[in-house]
C-alpha cells in the first residue's frame, strides 16, 4: 500500500531534509585529497545529531554506520574506513536523517580534486539523469514514467543504469511502496498521486550494470570494475509538482 502524507508530515521530511541538504553541503567543503571515509561518517554523524535529529541508516538492518562512502567502482553501501581519499578520485556519500519519526533520504557524488574527463561526464550525466526522472514525478503519470525517461538518457549517453537498487517510498520509514525503478517501460504500475513521497536515486555505470557483492555483505562494486555515481533527492508530490525536499 501506499501511503500519502499530511501537510505537517511533509513539514517534518521539509525539515529533515534540510539538515540533509546542509550536511551536503558542508561536505562538499570538506571533500578533498587526503580526508579518510570514516571522518565523512563522523562528521555526517555529528551533523545531523547536533540538529537534534538521527542518522537512520546507523543499526538499519545491521548497517554499522550513519553514513554509506561509495568510492570509484563502489555502487553504493561502502563502508567508511581508514581510506583516504586521492587526488582524481570521486566519492558518493548517502545519508539518511529522521526528525519526530519522518525521514529524508539524499545520495550526493563529490569530485576529488581534478579527475579524469570521464568521471567528469559520468558526475553530469547522472546529475542530469536525476532531475530527468524528477521532471517526470507530477500527478497523473506512471511512477514507471521515471524509471523510463532515466534509463532513455542515461544509454543515449553511453552509460548504464544500475538495476539492483532502486528508489523508494520513504515517510515513517526509511522503504515503504511504492518501488521507483531507474529503468523499464513506460506507463506501468502506479500512478502518481498529491501527498506521496519517494526517492529517486539513480546509479549509473560507466560500463556494464551488473553488481558484485563485496564480503561484508554491504558494498556492492561494478562487475567490470568501472566508475560508478550516485545521486539521489527525497521529494513530495504537491498540485503545483514534485518538491525537492533534502534541499536548502
Ligand atoms: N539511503 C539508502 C537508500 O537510498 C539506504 C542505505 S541502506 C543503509 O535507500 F543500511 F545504509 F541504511
Ligand atoms: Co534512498
Amino acid at each position: 500500500m501506499i501511503t500519502t502524507k499530511s501537510r505537517y508530515e511533509i513539514s517534518l521530511m521539509r525539515e529533515a531534509g534540510k539538515v540533509v541538504a546542509a550536511c551536503h553541503d558542508a561536505l562538499s567543503r570538506m571533500i578533498r585529497p587526503g580526508v579518510s571515509t570514516l571522518e565523512i561518517d563522523r562528521f555526517v554523524e555529528e551533523f545531523i545529531t547536533r540538529h537534534k535529529m538521527e542518522p537512520a541508516q546507523k543499526g538499519y538492518k545491521g548497517y554499522p554506520f550513519a553514513a554509506c562512502t561509495s568510492v570509484n567502482d563502489v555502487i553504493c553501501h561502502g563502508f567508511p574506513s581508514e581510506y583516504r581519499l586521492q587526488e582524481g578520485d570521486i566519492i558518493t556519500v548517502d545519508m539518511v536523517a529522521v526528525y519526530k519519526g519522518l525521514h529524508a533520504d539524499s545520495a550526493w557524488s563529490y569530485a576529488v580534486g581534478e579527475i579524469s574527463e570521464t568521471a567528469r561526464k559520468l558526475m553530469e550525466v547522472t546529475h542530469r539523469a536525476l532531475f530527468v526522472g524528477i521532471e517526470q514525478a507530477v500527478i497523473g503519470n506512471h511512477i514507471s514514467d521515471i524509471g523510463h525517461a532515466i534509463q532513455t538518457y542515461v544509454e543515449a549517453q553511453g552509460f548504464s543504469v544500475v538495476r539492483d537498487f532502486i528508489g523508494h517510498g520513504i515517510g515513517r520509514r526509511m522503504h515503504e511502496s511504492p518501488e521507483v525503478l531507474h529503468y523499464g517501460p513506460p506507463h506501468r504500475g502506479p500512478k502518481i498521486k498529491r501527498g506521496m513521497t519517494f526517492t529517486i536515486e539513480p546509479m549509473v555505470n560507466v560500463g556494464s550494470y551488473e553488481v558484485k557483492m563485496d564480503d561484508d555483505g554491504w558494498t556492492a562494486r561494478t562487475a567490470d570494475g568501472s566508475l560508478s555515481c550516485q545521486f539521489e533527492h527525497t521529494l513530495a508530490i504537491t498540485d503545483n509538482g514534485p518538491e525537492i525536499l533534502t534541499q536548502l
